[in-house]
């Protein structure tokens, strides 16, 4: 009898494995002659992603989980130009505003009622809508959009995407991921330490959706796991800690690493108040 620890060992090597032939698999599909060539050199089981069943491609959160077959998971796409993502909201779960930087996405609702929100680019109006189960909408490449389980059981949504790497660029994660300053300056001179405090509260994709929702569901948002920001390094870095006032502060606070290098010349602008202490719940 193997040992738990051979199992495993096992377990890692075979997804890493796994990891290893889908590169393999992929360049030799990429410079294969045609199609033909292509399908040759998959075997029939290829051509199948299971998404209840999902090792990679898989997004996860408070609010739900989404499965995407991409060519990053599934080489059969390389070249066809779609790929496929399918949702499970739990209740008032919220695909967090979000964009596609290189496909369009039609959203189909299997078995729950959705809102949906669209802005595109700069001048374009936004576009809102309920979808019903059976109904579709149309997400335009590159437009920021959400969508809201609006009901108090989970539901289940399948988009497809007309491109096999569609990518997606989470709104909040990704703005609040660039230098604390540049995005205070860009909100309006918010203070650099609010902009910090901000992006500690910021939930994993899929997070828990609207007030009004939870509470007619009787749900409490509590605490969602925080793991999707994007690291510092030296061109975004948080603030340096210069003074103890600043420490204190920092340490009454949640977001316990958040520093004020520019404290007294934010103070002149805008008091600090922790964000994470005016979090409703
Ligand atoms: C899920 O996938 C694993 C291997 O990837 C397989 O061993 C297992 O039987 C699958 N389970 C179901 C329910 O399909
Ligand atoms: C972006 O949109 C706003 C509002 O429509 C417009 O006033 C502004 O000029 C646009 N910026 C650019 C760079 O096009
Ligand atoms: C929708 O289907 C999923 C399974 O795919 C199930 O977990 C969920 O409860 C269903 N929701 C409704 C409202 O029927």
């Amino acid at each position: 009898m193997p040992s738990f620890a051979v199992l495993f060992a096992l377990a890692a090597a075979a997804v890493t494995s796994v990891h290893a032939d889908v590169a393999a698999t992929v360049a030799s599909l990429k410079t294969a002659t045609n199609t033909v060539a292509q399908v040759n050199l998959l075997q029939d089981q290829d051509f199948v992603f299971d998404f209840f069943n999902a090792t990679s491609g898989v997004s996860k959160g408070a609010g739900g989980h989404a499965v995407a077959a991409s060519v990053s998971n599934f080489p059969a796409l390389v070249g066809q130009g779609v790929a496929m993502t399918v949702g499970f909201l739990e209740p008032c779960g919220m695909n967090t505003p979000h964009t596609h930087p290189r496909a369009t996405e039609i959203l189909y609702s299997v078995n729950g009622t959705l809102t949906s929100g669209t802005i595109g680019e700069n001048g374009s109006r936004f576009v809102f809508n309920t979808i019903n189960p059976g109904q579709a909408t149309v997400f335009p490449m590159g437009s920021v959009h959400y969508q809201s389980n609006e009901g108090c059981e989970p539901m289940t949504f399948v988009s497809a995407f007309n491109y096999e790497d569609p990518g997606t660029l989470s709104i909040a994660q990704r703005y609040l991921g660039l230098p604390p300053d540049v995005v205070a300056a860009s909100l309006g001179n918010l203070g650099v330490e609010e902009v910090v405090g901000i992006e500690a509260l910021l939930p994993d994709n899929f997070a828990l959706g609207r007030d009004e929702c939870l509470q007619r569901c009787g749900l409490a948002r509590g605490t969602q796991p925080s793991t999707q920001r994007q690291p510092r390094v030296s061109g975004n870095a948080l603030p340096q800690e210069t003074s103890s006032a600043a420490s204190a502060s920092a340490s009454a606070s949640a977001s316990a690493t958040v520093s004020v290098a520019s404290a007294s010349a934010s103070a002149a602008k805008r008091e600090f108040v922790p964000v994470q202490a005016r979090r409703r719940d």
